[in-house]
Formats: C-alpha cells, structure tokens, sequence
C-alpha cells in the first residue's frame, strides 16, 4: 500500500487518534491518561501538532510544564515514543511523517534531561 506524508489537518487528526487508540491498550501508558476528558485534550494534540508540522498559528502552551508533576518514567517516555513512531509510520510516509518522529524524540529527550527520572 502506498502511504502519503502528513499534509492536512485532518491527517493530523488521524494520526493523533491512531496514537491514543494504541496508549489506550498500553498498561504502562494508559493509567497516566485515566483522568483525562479525551474529548478536550485531542483537538490540543491536533493543534500542537499542526502547529510543528503544517505552520498553524498560535500553539503557545509549555509542554515541558505540562508534563513536569506527571511522574514519568524513562520506561514510560520510550513506550510513548515506540508507539508514536509506530502509529506514524502505520499511517504515513514521508518528510513530514519523519519530522514529527524526531520532534517527538527530541521532546522526549528534553523531559528525560530536564526532570529526574527513574
Ligand atoms: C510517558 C510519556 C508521556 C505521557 C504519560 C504524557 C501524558 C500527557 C498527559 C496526561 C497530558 C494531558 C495534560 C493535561 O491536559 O493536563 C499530555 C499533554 C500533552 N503532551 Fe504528553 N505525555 C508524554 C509524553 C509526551 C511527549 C514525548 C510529547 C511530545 C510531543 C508530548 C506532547 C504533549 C502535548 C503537545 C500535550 C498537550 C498540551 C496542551 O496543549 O495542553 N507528550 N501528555
């Protein structure tokens, strides 16, 4: 089959919803999502997302704060980022798909230098 890169809004979306569908089934990853409304934590994903990929305007939040209280392992990062690169590629193929595998590990490599982990 062939794959195309991430170029929409709605890719976006795709993809995002493929990601959380796979933590959803994940035991080490799901109980950090337990608390969430879903519904209002997706369209930020999107947004952040669209923001670092397509050039949208006006993603300012600090994802490093938002994840500083979490408690997350360096167990917990390495799932996350397997899962994403995971869904990405499931889904996509391309520059763009490649970009936001390596914004992801390099997010993730930030929290595991910024915060103490286990
Ligand atoms: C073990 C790894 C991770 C866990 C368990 C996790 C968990 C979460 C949770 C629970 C939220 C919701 C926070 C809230 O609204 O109160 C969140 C938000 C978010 N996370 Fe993560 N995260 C992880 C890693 C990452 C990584 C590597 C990225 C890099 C792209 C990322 C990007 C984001 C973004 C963009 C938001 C939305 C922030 C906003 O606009 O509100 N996360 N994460």
């Amino acid at each position: 089959m062939i794959l195309n890169d991430i170029a929409t809004h709605q890719d976006v979306g795709r993809l995002v919803d493929h990601f959380y569908t796979s933590v959803a089934d994940d035991t080490l990853l799901a109980p950090f999502f337990s608390h969430l409304n879903f519904e209002e934590h997706k369209p930020r994903m999107i947004h952040f997302w669209a923001f670092v990929l397509l050039d949208e305007p006006g993603y300012t939040t600090n994802i490093f704060d938002k994840h500083a209280h979490m408690n997350l392992s360096r167990a917990a990062l390495q799932r996350w980022i397997e899962l994403f690169e995971l869904s990405a590629r499931q889904l996509f193929r391309g520059d763009k798909t490649e970009q936001a595998i390596l914004r992801a590990k390099t997010i993730a490599w930030t929290f595991q230098e910024k915060m103490k982990m286990e």
